[in-house]
């Protein structure tokens, strides 16, 4: 049975883009969100976010009709499953979202439908998925047991890059884990229809593996690289040289420090490997560890350089976890920023951040904390701490707006924009 019709659960930066794509390639796609303000902007033909050239395609498809919000699932031959999958305190997955998606998908099923888990997941997910659905379904089964009938599941997770996420959905690679081989097909033959890149079948579990080990493969780099920036800070090492030099050798190539780890990815899905294997996930880690603890360093050179000044101008130069970025989730400079202002009532923090016109809720109502410009800092700051490498910042960082002695670089040499 081919599939003309796919229920898009959660419309945020994954599944909204998946569905106007699906929809602009012929699909009738109903897009379902429990946030009605989504479900309105949607149906208005409008995107809730920022993502290049989404608008067109979502108010496009609204457009021809091929696509439409609703608050809960309605009967269709395919359900694509992408809400938040967060960790608790502790780190541990919150399959939450995942559950509540299945037992809202569950009563709308008649047999043959195709269930596909985009949400970044622990090993072993897209079975329990399933397992809900049972639980609610019991009629129905994965394999056509005493004549049930059948419903498949697979998970095809996501890598596109933000700020390319149209691009990337149709150019990327993309793996497919089916609990039966026939989901995987069937999955595949569905994303056919807008992906031109390779499409790899395996089983659920090692397509759940494979997206936390892209992003631990990131994590384990980075925190290289931040080890050696302490390790060579400690010896009286300039890192970024170091770093320069050694990845002249062939088979080298040590990545970029900086002052952690931010964003909703790379900081999040190794706990996910580290919570399904804890005795055996050392490396992974002891890097989730050490790019948790680099703010803290951060944070220590700041200290050191503003000692002795009373009420210290101190200028945050980024706040987004990377550089050229509006996104501000998860960023190690926020928490910077947040430490400092915390620390020093009395000094003066002077955010920079290009790419906002406004602070974060936590910083916006505090009183020693202020958006200011490149200017300011130069013209005011006691110390400039240089956390984002930001191609605005490329003269700071090389020296020619503020004496290269104010500033700290946690980013090292930044590159400005090509004109
Ligand atoms: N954003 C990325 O760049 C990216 C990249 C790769 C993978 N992922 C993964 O994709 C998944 C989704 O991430 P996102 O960034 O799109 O999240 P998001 O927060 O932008 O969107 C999730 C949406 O799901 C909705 N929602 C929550 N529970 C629901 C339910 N029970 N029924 C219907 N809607 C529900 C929310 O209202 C929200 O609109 C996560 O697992 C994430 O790790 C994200």
């Amino acid at each position: 049975m081919g599939i003309s019709s796919v229920g898009v659960v959660g419309l945020g930066y994954i599944g909204l883009p998946t569905a106007a794509i699906l929809a602009a390639n012929g699909v009738s796609v109903t897009g379902i969100d429990v946030n009605p303000q989504t479900v309105d902007a949607v149906n208005r033909g409008e995107v809730p976010f920022v993502e290049p050239d989404l608008a067109t395609y979502v108010g496009g498809s609204v457009a021809t009709g091929k696509l439409r919000a609703v608050a809960s699932p309605e009967p269709a031959d395919c359900f694509i499953v992408a809400v938040p999958t967060p960790f608790q305190d502790g780190h541990e997955p919150d399959l939450s979202y995942v559950k509540a998606a299945a037992q809202a998908v569950a009563p709308q099923l008649r047999g043959g439908e195709l269930i596909i888990l985009e949400s970044t997941s622990p090993p072993g997910t897209t079975q329990k998925l399933a397992d809900w659905i049972l639980e609610a379904r019991p009629d129905l089964s994965l394999d056509g047991t005493d004549g049930r009938p059948v419903f498949h599941a697979a998970h095809c997770p996501e890598r596109v890059l933000p700020g390319r996420v149209m691009v990337e959905l149709v150019t990327n690679d993309r793996i497919v884990g089916g609990l039966t081989h026939e989901a995987a097909e069937r999955a595949r033959d569905l994303y056919r229809t807008f992906c031109h890149g390779e499409i790899l079948l395996t089983d659920a579990k090692t397509a759940e593996m494979a997206k936390l080990v892209e992003n631990s493969f990131r994590d384990v780099n980075i925190a290289f690289a931040n080890e050696l920036s302490v390790i060579s800070d400690r010896l009286g090492i300039d890192v970024w040289e170091l770093v320069r030099l050694a990845n002249h050798h062939p088979r080298v190539n040590i990545l970029q420090p900086g002052p952690g780890v931010g964003g909703h990815c790379i900081a999040v899905d190794p706990w996910f490997i580290v919570d399904a294997a804890p005795e055996d996930a050392r490396l992974i880690r002891t890097a989730r560890e050490v790019n948790d603890a680099k703010p803290g360093w951060v944070l220590d050179q700041v200290r050191a350089a503003v000692a002795g000044t009373e009420a210290p101008v101190i200028a945050a130069l980024g706040l987004a976890f990377k550089p050229d970025i509006d996104d501000l989730r998860e960023s190690p400079a926020r928490r910077i920023v947040a430490e400092l202002a915390d620390e020093y009532p009395d000094a003066e923090i002077l955010v920079v951040e290009p790419h906002v016109d406004q602070l974060p809720k936590e910083l916006a109502n505090r009183r020693n904390v202020v958006l200011g410009t490149i200017d300011d800092a130069a013209a005011r700051a006691d110390v400039i701490a240089l956390l984002v490498g930001h191609s605005a910042f490329a003269q700071v960082s090389a020296g020619s707006i503020v004496d290269a002695g104010r500033v700290l670089s946690f980013v090292g040499p930044v590159a400005a924009s090509p004109a």
